[in-house]
């Protein structure tokens, strides 16, 4: 594929700079922007990827750019067709993703408002926490229609199941198929009936309680994390999942991956963004994409559903 087109991440910390190398690394893009409100940072990381250029041989280049809270700066990100929002604080130990949602809204809002001005036309991915409830907010802001802003969780939260799983049972990471829906948060609904190792049905290899024990590691996967590094949280994985998320806007691959999407009847369940498969291409999310859940499974995941619309009510007034 020819090099094409551009990409902006928005915030230039351990997750937003990851994801911009792995943006870069894939060298399908003309280039990518970083951004960040801290003077230099997303200049001198731009600098540092731009020189590992000879070395891993792509050509993709990388601009940083610091911004202002007046909004200086963000002309660098004009004509991005899709815009990666990891702005925000991270968790500290102990906290919950919902304790994010006072300051993180701001920041997510003001955000929005310069992509709307910038660069109008873009997919925006939305990876900021409690991510729900973010990508409501941006949607909401941003006036861009619901199949053009989607949230980065899912691909992640599955991405830790099947690493769970295949440590457990100790085989490669390729052999493993996970599904995980619902909430990035308390929330969240891990599908057993989905798994399956090499073909076979993960709930005829490992008990029920053994299987409960790994969902409930990927429930906290990002906690404990979290509570290992004591500052920040985790970024190679989740940038692994937003840069492919990116990927696949940007190739218009129509891959079928578990994000947070406008859930508009299917499930039964209406007028909410919240963690499902769906198609993804260049125009965001082609379409959400159902499968067929047990009985408890579409009960915990209606229960996902309201939870998270609760909260994404409220965090339009933030
Ligand atoms: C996590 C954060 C990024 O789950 O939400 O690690």
């Amino acid at each position: 594929m020819a090099r094409t087109g551009k990409i902006t991440v928005v915030g230039a910390g351990f997750y937003g700079s990851t994801t911009a190398q792995r943006l870069a690394e894939y060298d399908i893009f003309d280039e990518v922007v970083l951004t960040d409100i801290i003077e230099g940072r997303p200049e001198g990381l731009a600098l540092d990827m731009n020189q590992s250029r000879p070395v891993e041989g792509f050509e993709t280049k990388v601009t940083g750019q610091t911004t202002t809270a007046d909004g200086d700066g963000y002309e660098a990100i004009a004509g991005s067709a899709i815009v990666i929002v990891t702005a925000g604080l991270p968790r500290k130990p102990g906290m919950s993703r919902m304790d994010l949602i006072g300051v993180n809204a701001k920041i997510v809002r003001s955000v929005t408002e310069q992509v709307v001005k910038h660069a109008p036309d873009a997919v925006l991915i939305v990876v900021s926490n409690p991510l729900d409830e973010m990508t409501a907010l941006a949607a909401r802001v941003s006036g861009f229609p619901a199949h053009r802003v989607l949230g980065q969780a899912g691909m992640l939260d599955t991405a830790r199941f099947t690493y769970f799983v295949a440590d457990k049972l100790g085989v490669p990471v390729g052999s493993v198929k996970t599904v995980t829906l619902g909430s990035h948060g308390d929330t969240m609904v891990p599908v057993p009936s989905a798994c399956s190792v090499d073909g076979k049905p993960l709930m005829s290899l490992l008990s029920a309680a053994d299987i409960g024990e790994l969902v409930e590691r990927t429930r906290n996967g990002g906690g404990e994390i979290v509570a290992l590094l004591k500052t920040g949280s985790a970024y190679y994985a989740p940038s692994a999942a937003a840069a492919r998320m990116a990927r696949a806007v940007a190739e218009d691959s129509g891959a079928i991956m578990p994000v947070c999407a406008w859930v508009d009847g299917q499930y039964g369940i209406s007028g909410v963004y919240l963690g499902v498969e769906a198609e993804v291409g260049s125009t965001g999310v082609r379409r959400v994409v159902e499968r067929d859940l047990t009985q408890s499974e579409q009960a915990a995941l209606r229960a996902a559903a309201e939870a998270v619309r609760s909260k994404q009510a409220d965090v339009a007034s933030l």
